[in-house]
């Protein structure tokens, strides 16, 4: 798994550079107070009357033309309170592998995994971790799985891999309470077609987050991957973990609905790329001198 991450998926490892300069930009060069700004500014058109809301677009647009946009004061002051810039940001990724978000010296990182590839990477399976309440005081270990305790959450080739979406609308839900209000999730998924082939998919997602309590800040489509960027805007959801049918059902992924069967056996709507990637996973299998 170490060197199928580190050598034939994506190999300069452009999903972990996407997720440090997302967050980078996101902590410390402005982007919270951007997205905080656009999402009130949301909120008020929302309120309006179709008239004034359309009057309020045409002041908005005049402004951005004369490039005066700066920050709400509630953006700059949410912000202000956030970060205490004395302090490495507090980063759990899950499903780590090899914990390649060590390297970065602005977080402070847990990496867990289910089969860790290197010692620095915790042995866990998230399904069965259980979130501590703050109001649990006994809490006295070391690694600290505490609500609202982390900045950034990554789930870098996760989701897809696990067999159910009832699984991955746990993880999600599960992601939600560990991160602080405002605090960063990051969810990376392969994709080797056109930015269309899987918008509904993506969609039914993005849709799946904001039902549990997150709002999207970023989104790029990259050759071989969908990169986004959630915002964990709501500290109540009006989900619970223990009634994720609902999330499941968003969660898809394209697999979900092939059987086995029908997957051996159509190859023909695989580009050459796609064969090529296959073939040089299966040279990365352990028993290649077999072949
Ligand atoms: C495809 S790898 C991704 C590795 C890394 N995040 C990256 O981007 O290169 C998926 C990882 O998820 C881990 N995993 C699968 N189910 C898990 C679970 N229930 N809890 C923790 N890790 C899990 C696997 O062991 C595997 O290392």
């Amino acid at each position: 798994m170490l060197k199928l991450a580190t050598e034939v998926w994506d190999g300069k490892e452009c999903r972990i550079e996407w997720s440090y300069k997302t967050c980078i930009e996101y902590f410390f060069c402005g982007g919270m107070e951007r997205f905080l700004t656009r999402e009130e500014k949301i909120r008020e058109l929302e309120s309006l009357s179709p008239p004034s809301r359309k009057k309020k677009i045409q002041e908005l647009e005049s402004l951005k033309k004369k490039k005066i946009t700066g920050f709400s004061n509630t953006a700059v002051l949410i912000k202000k309170n956030y970060l205490n810039m004395n302090e490495k940001l507090r980063l759990l990724d899950i499903g780590s592998c090899y914990n390649p978000f060590s390297k970065f010296s602005e977080f402070s990182c847990i990496a867990i995994d289910l089969t860790p590839a290197t010692e620095d990477v915790l042995q866990c399976d998230f399904l069965d971790l259980k979130v501590q309440k703050n109001t649990d005081k006994e809490n006295t270990s070391e690694v600290n799985f505490s609500e609202e305790s982390f900045d950034i959450i990554v789930m870098s080739l996760v989701l897809e891999y696990l067999p159910a979406s009832e699984q991955r609308a746990v993880f999600c839900f599960k992601a939600w309470q560990l991160l602080k209000q405002y605090g960063l999730c990051i969810i990376i998924t392969p994709d080797s077609k056109s930015v269309h082939h899987n918008a509904p998919m993506i969609k039914s997602w993005k849709a799946a987050f904001e039902k549990i309590g997150f709002k999207r800040v970023k989104y790029d489509k990259l050759t071989h991957l969908q990169c986004m960027a959630f915002a964990k805007v709501s500290r109540f959801s009006e989900k619970d973990i223990t009634t994720c049918k609902s999330l499941a059902d968003l969660l898809y992924i394209r697999q979900d609905f092939k059987s086995f069967a029908e997957d051996v056996s159509s190859t023909d709507d695989r580009s050459e790329e796609e064969n090529h990637n296959i073939c040089e996973q299966f040279l990365e299998l352990p028993n290649e001198s077999l072949f």
